[in-house]
Parts: structure tokens; sequence; C-alpha cells
């Protein structure tokens, strides 16, 4: 991990993440420049209120956004969409426009630069995932208090999802924040909910199959807290937490980060192993994490180093060309390619 980087001690403390190098503050300095001069399009991604709205706003937003908003049309689903974000400001009425914000975040397209470009909301959302983290050692997450951070959360997939807002989250180092709740292993509904629902924004992060992406998560130590969520998770946050890992590894610079060392590389294979081992010992019938978990192997055989180790260690069941566990069409296909590449077939 290089040092521009937050360094993570091995039992990761909320309280020692953040540290600010000189390229972080050159970063933050830009960014607040363009803040004071923003480009037409990307001030609230081309949405505003309505012109009743704009005196409202106008004592909450900077002024050259109200410039914008009277060339703009009336929307009445903006209007809700930017009420609920002023509401987010008052204390009293934060919790039900968080709910109400993330209920829309399919549904309305530009909810992502609106969040992102509005003052305050994301140092909002930061302060509602610092106070969660209190609650996290020793556990005592309420269903409520979970709930609620998991709106935060599917709004942070959203800011992840969405071009416009992708890469100012990765610059602003955004994914960071959710080693705490990744590194927890309470199996109570409210911290698997919590779990799956982080996993979910690195999830939206790797799913638009941006290098960029990928770049930042290779500098952190985001694959082995997915690694340690494969090998010991409950059954949703294995497989968002394997599809995390297979989106990695078909991006090229993944593929050859992960086969660097051996360490990385069989890290990786044992949690692979080890799904394996489960699925066959307890006879689950999980086609979606196999399907993760055989593109993965298939695609570690692409590697040359690391086909030739993995002609050892792959799993007994799996070397045999015949299994019938295997139902999905297109994943007996990867199966016979990764036999192939492997030249055990
Ligand atoms: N910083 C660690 C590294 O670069 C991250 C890491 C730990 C890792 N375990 C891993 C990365 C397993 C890939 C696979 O090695």
């Amino acid at each position: 991990m290089s040092n521009q980087y937050v360094i993570v001690p091995q039992n990761y403390r909320s309280d020692s993440m953040v540290s600010i190098s000189p390229a972080d503050k050159r970063y933050f300095e830009q960014a607040q420049a363009k803040q004071k001069s923003p480009p037409q399009q990307m001030m609230f991604g081309g949405y505003s209120p309505s012109p009743s709205l704009q005196k409202t706003l106008s004592t909450q937003l900077s002024e050259q956004s109200i410039d914008e908003f009277g060339k703009m049309q009336k929307d009445s689903d903006t209007e809700l969409v930017v009420q609920y974000i002023l509401q987010l400001r008052d204390t009293e009425k934060r919790e039900q426009a968080l709910s109400e914000l993330s209920k829309k975040r399919e549904s309305f397209p530009h909810l992502a630069p609106l969040l992102w470009h509005s003052v305050g909301t994301i140092a909002i959302f930061l302060q509602e995932i610092a106070v969660v983290y209190q609650h996290l050692q020793p556990a005592q997450l309420t269903p409520a208090q979970s709930s609620r951070i998991c709106s935060v959360l599917g709004l942070l997939q959203c800011l992840a999802l969405h071009v416009q807002t992708r890469s100012c989250f990765l610059r602003a180092h955004i994914p960071l924040f959710l080693y705490p709740f990744l590194n927890t292993s309470n199996k109570s509904k409210a911290f698997e909910n919590l779990r799956v629902t982080s996993l979910g924004v690195i999830g939206a992060l790797v799913k638009g199959d941006d290098p960029e992406a990928i770049n930042f998560l290779m500098q952190t130590e985001i694959i082995p807290l997915c690694l340690r969520i494969m090998k010991k998770g409950q059954e949703l946050s294995r497989t968002v937490a394997t599809f995390i890992v297979q989106k990695i590894l078909l991006d090229d610079n993944g593929l050859n980060y992960i086969c660097q060392t051996p360490e990385r590389f069989f890290a990786v294979s044992q949690v692979l192993q080890t799904m394996i081992d489960d699925l066959h010992q307890s006879q689950k019938d999980d086609q979606r994490l196999l399907r993760h978990i055989i593109r993965c192997y298939l695609r570690l055989s692409e590697n040359q180093k690391a086909g030739e180790v993995l002609k050892k260690y792959l799993p007994q069941v799996l070397k045999d060309p015949t299994q019938s566990f295997i139902k999905d069409e297109v994943v007996k296909k990867w199966h016979n390619n990764l036999l192939q590449n492997l030249s055990i077939k």
C-alpha cells in the first residue's frame, strides 16, 4: 500500500483511519477551487428545483448554483428530492429523509450528482457513518440503527455507480470509511445487512468495469476484507464479496496484481477452495456463488504462473470433468475451459 493512502493496522480502528497526504491536500484545494466556479453541466447534474424552491435554497446553497436554477425546468420529482436533501440538515427529519432518498436511487437517475454537489450532504453521510462505529465493538447495533446506516450506504452505492460521481468518490477515499463495517463478524441480521450493504458500495464501484476503480481498490485493504468475508461470511455477503474479487480478477491489472506475489495468490485460491469444500460438504445448491467461484478460477488459469500452481491446487471435486453439481450451461463451459487451460482434460 503506498503511503499516499491511510495505513491500516491489523485490527482496523476507526480513530486511526484518517490522514491527509500532500497529494490529498492538493486534491481538496483543487476541488474547492472547482466548487467556486462549477461547470454548468456538473451543477446538480443538470437538475434544479422550481423557482418557488429557489428562495428556500438560496440560504443553503452557493450563489452560483442559484443562477443555474432559473434556466431549468420544473420537475416535481426533482423538487421532492431537493426537499429531502435539504431535510438532511435537520437532525429531526434526517432519518426520514435518508430513507426516502434511498428509495429514489433507482428511479431518479440524477440523484448521485445532486447528492455530491449539494453543500454539506457528503459531510452528513460521513457523520452518520462515524456515529455507528461506536456500536460495532461491543456489538450493539439495533435493527433501527442498522436500517438508518443502510440508507446512507445505499446512497453511497448510488455515488459509486454513477459515472459523474465515481471518480470524485474515489479521490475522496470514501470507501475507506467502510473498513470497520466490513471487518465485523457478528452474525445478527443487523450486522449482516450492514456488511452486505457496505459490500454493495464496493460492488457498485466495480460494476462499471472502470480501471480507475480497480486501481483504487488495489491500493487499499478491501481485497483482504472481502477474502475474510468469503471465508467466514453468510450466504449473501459471501456472494457479493466473491463478485467483487471476480471483477478485480477480470481486469488485467487486477489479475496481475493478485498473481504478483505467492501470498496474494494463495490467499485468493485458498478462500476459493474453502468455499468449494463448504458447498460440496453441505450439499448446498448455491449456483450463483458457484458461478462466481468458477469464473474466478478460470480467470486465474489465464495467468501463466497461477495456472501452473493451480494445476496442483485445484480442489479435487473440480478436477472431475464429469461432475454434476454445476447446472448452468455457461458455467459448465467455463469449467471446461478451466480444465483445458490447466491441461487436466
Ligand atoms: N496490502 C496487501 C498486499 O498488497 C493487500 C492484501 C492482503 C492482498 N492480502 C491480499 C491483496 C490478498 C490481494 C490478495 O498484499
